[in-house]
């Protein structure tokens, strides 16, 4: 059993996480589910929510579990909070896209290296980049043929979806997929890959440094949600038979 002191340090050690998300936040809702399962031995604390929509279905989550909730100021809505402001009043120290739409100021990206991490619902660097986000992407994917798509957890840098890959998870794409099955599908595997990845760059087990042009992942936990087959053959086999359509 570890001591109050100890837990007191393990506590100050954890990140603390600003979410920000522009949609419904069931990937916020996965990160929370799954720092719960973690419990004390998570990476993080989610310590605010900020939305540059007031309706984003992400702040009611956050409202509900009493995490803080922020309106930011946009171009197009220009009353509400200052990103910098909302994360320092929180002493942020990890930001985590869940679905943002946004570009973050390259101030903050400039504040932050190396500490903001972003999901993009497909194998990037294919189909990312402006404009590709949501339903743009799935349609994208099937338009072009492609057989796989999948998950990509990654840095976030001053490019959208440009930042280094940190995870990938392929997901198979099927004959007869229109862009709202592909989506459920892509969508059920990013709330198994993201928590891990958040919760891996949190505790600092994944760190990224670009010191003097010379970048460098470090990854010292590679979990088996971050290879490309599944842990048991029989659960392989089964997605393959899927794909073959037996
Ligand atoms: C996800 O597909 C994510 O990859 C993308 O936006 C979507 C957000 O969904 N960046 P949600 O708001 O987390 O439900």
């Amino acid at each position: 059993m570890i001591g109050r002191a100890e837990a007191n340090t393990i506590r100050a050690m954890r990140s603390r996480i600003a979410v920000l998300a522009s949609g419904g936040g069931s990937n916020l809702q996965a990160l929370l589910d799954h720092f719960d399962r973690l419990g004390d031995s998570r990476g993080g604390d989610v310590v605010v929510v900020a939305s540059d929509r007031k309706a984003a279905g992400a702040l009611e989550r956050a409202t509900q579990r009493g995490i803080p909730v922020s309106l930011l100021a946009t171009t197009q809505r220009p009353v509400g909070d200052a990103l910098g402001e909302v994360l320092e009043r929180h002493e942020a120290d990890l930001i985590v896209l869940a679905g943002y739409l946004r570009l973050v100021p390259p101030e903050v990206i400039r504040a932050f290296e190396g500490r903001v991490i972003n999901v993009h619902p497909a194998l990037l660097p294919a189909f990312g980049g402006p404009g590709m986000y949501g339903q743009h992407v799935h349609r994208a994917v099937i338009a072009s043929g492609a057989r796989v798509s999948g998950v990509t957890a990654h840095f976030v840098d001053d490019v959208y979806d440009r930042g280094r890959i940190i995870a990938q998870w392929p997901v198979p794409v099927f004959a007869g997929d229109d862009e709202h099955s592909l989506a459920a599908r892509v969508l059920r595997v990013e709330h198994l890959v993201y928590p891990r990845v958040v919760d891996a760059v949190a505790a600092g087990r994944t760190t990224f440094h670009n010191c003097a042009g010379a970048a460098e992942l470090s990854v010292s936990d590679v979990r088996p949600a971050f290879t490309l087959l599944p842990h048991e053959d029989s659960r392989l086999a089964e997605n393959i038979d899927l794909a073959l359509g037996c």
